[in-house]
C-alpha cells in the first residue's frame, strides 16, 4: 500500500494522477484532514484515511499497513517543524516500509538565508528522519514554476512590467507538475533507499528573460524593474497586496538575487525519463492566447 499525505493540495493529488498510471487504485491511500476535501478521491476509488500533522494518534492509526508513504511537508508555516517530527514519529510509530518526503533544493543551510522561516522545517524534518531509522528518500524539490504568476503577478502583461527584487539572480524554477511524476515514479520503482535527489528545473532563468519572454509572448515591451527590498514593500503595499504575501514574496526574490536557485539540472531528467517542462513553455502556456 502507497499512502499519500497533502492528497488534498495540488502536488498529493497531482502524485496519486500518476500514481493510478502505474497501480491500481486498490493500492493507493490518501491521508486527508477534511473529509468533505476528499470526494475527488473517493471517486477516483483512493482509500481515505483521516489523519492531521498535528495529531500523532489518528497518523499511526492512517498509517497502518503502508509500505510506502509520500510525506508532502505541510502548508502551515508557523509549526511546521513540530508536525513534520509528528508524522516522523507517527511513521516510526506505524512501523511504515519506506518514507519518500518532498523537502526543498537550497544552497544555504544557515539561518542567513532569507528563506530561512520555510527552509528550517525542511531540515528539521531531514533530520527526524535520518534519526528515526526509517528507510527513506528525499525529494529535494525546486522552486515551483507554478508561483511564477503569483510573483509576476495578475496583470503583467497590461502593466507591461515585470517588478521583483531579485536583481540578476537566476532560478531553475520546476513545473510541479514534473515534480508529482517524478514522486510518482519513485513510489513505483525500486533502489531508492537513502537517497537524496535534487529536483530543480532544466533551465536557470532570470527575470530580464521572463520579461524578454513575455515581451515575445504578449508582442509588446514587457520591462524587468528590480527595486530594492523597501520600494517593493512600498508598492505592493499601495497596491493592496496583503503584508504576508508581500513579506513571503520579497523573501524569495531576495533568495532568486542571491543565487539560491541557481543550480539547474540535477536528477529530475533521470527520474522522468526526460527533459522537465522549460520556463519559456510554460509562460506561453500561461500568458499566450
Ligand atoms: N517548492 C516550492 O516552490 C513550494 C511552493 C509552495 C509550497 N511548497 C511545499 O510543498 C508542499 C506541497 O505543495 P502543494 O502545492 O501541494 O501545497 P498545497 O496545495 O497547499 O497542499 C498542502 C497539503 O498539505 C495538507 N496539510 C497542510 N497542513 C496539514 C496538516 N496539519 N495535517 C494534514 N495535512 C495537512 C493540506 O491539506 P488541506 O487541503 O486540508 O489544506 C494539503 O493537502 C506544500 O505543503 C509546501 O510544504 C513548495
Amino acid at each position: 500500500m502507497i499512502l499519500v499525505t497533502g492528497a488534498t493540495g495540488a502536488l498529493g493529488a497531482a502524485t496519486i494522477d500518476f500514481l493510478l498510471e502505474k497501480t491500481p487504485a486498490s493500492n493507493i491511500a490518501a491521508l486527508v484532514r477534511d473529509e468533505a476535501k476528499a470526494a475527488p478521491l473517493k471517486e477516483k476509488g483512493i482509500e481515505i484515511r483521516i489523519g492531521n500533522y498535528d495529531d500523532v494518534p489518528s497518523m499511526v492509526k492512517a498509517f497502518q499497513g503502508v509500505d510506502k508513504l509520500l510525506f508532502v511537508s505541510g502548508s502551515e508555516i508557523e509549526n511546521r517543524s513540530e508536525q513534520h517530527r509528528n508524522v516522523v514519529d507517527a511513521a516510526k510509530q506505524a512501523n511504515v516500509g519506506h518514507v519518500v518526503y518532498t523537502s526543498f533544493v537550497r544552497r544555504n543551510e544557515t539561518e542567513t538565508s532569507p528563506i530561512t522561516f520555510v527552509a528550517k522545517s525542511h531540515l528539521d524534518a531531514e533530520a527526524a528522519l535520518k534519526a528515526s531509522g526509517l528507510s527513506y528518500t528525499l525529494l529535494k524539490n525546486g522552486l515551483y514554476m507554478d508561483m511564477l504568476p503569483y510573483f509576476l503577478g495578475q496583470q503583467v502583461i497590461e502593466t507591461g512590467v515585470v517588478f521583483q527584487p531579485a536583481g540578476d539572480g537566476q532560478a531553475a524554477f520546476v513545473l510541479r507538475n514534473d515534480l508529482a511524476e517524478a514522486a510518482a515514479n519513485v513510489l513505483t520503482t525500486e533502489g531508492h533507499e537513502g537517497k537524496s535527489y535534487d529536483l530543480p528545473g532544466a533551465v536557470p532563468i532570470t527575470y530580464s528573460e521572463v520579461a524578454a519572454t513575455l515581451s515575445k509572448i504578449a508582442g509588446k515591451e514587457i520591462a524587468y524593474i528590480s527595486p530594492t527590498q523597501e520600494v517593493y514593500r512600498a508598492e505592493m503595499t499601495k497596491a493592496g497586496v496583503p503584508e504576508m504575501y508581500i513579506g513571503m514574496f520579497g523573501a524569495f526574490a531576495e533568495a532568486i538575487r542571491q543565487g539560491e536557485f541557481e543550480d539547474a539540472g540535477g536528477d529530475l531528467p533521470k527520474l522522468l525519463g526526460r527533459q522537465p517542462v522549460a520556463p519559456a513553455d510554460y509562460l506561453k502556456q500561461v500568458y499566450g492566447n
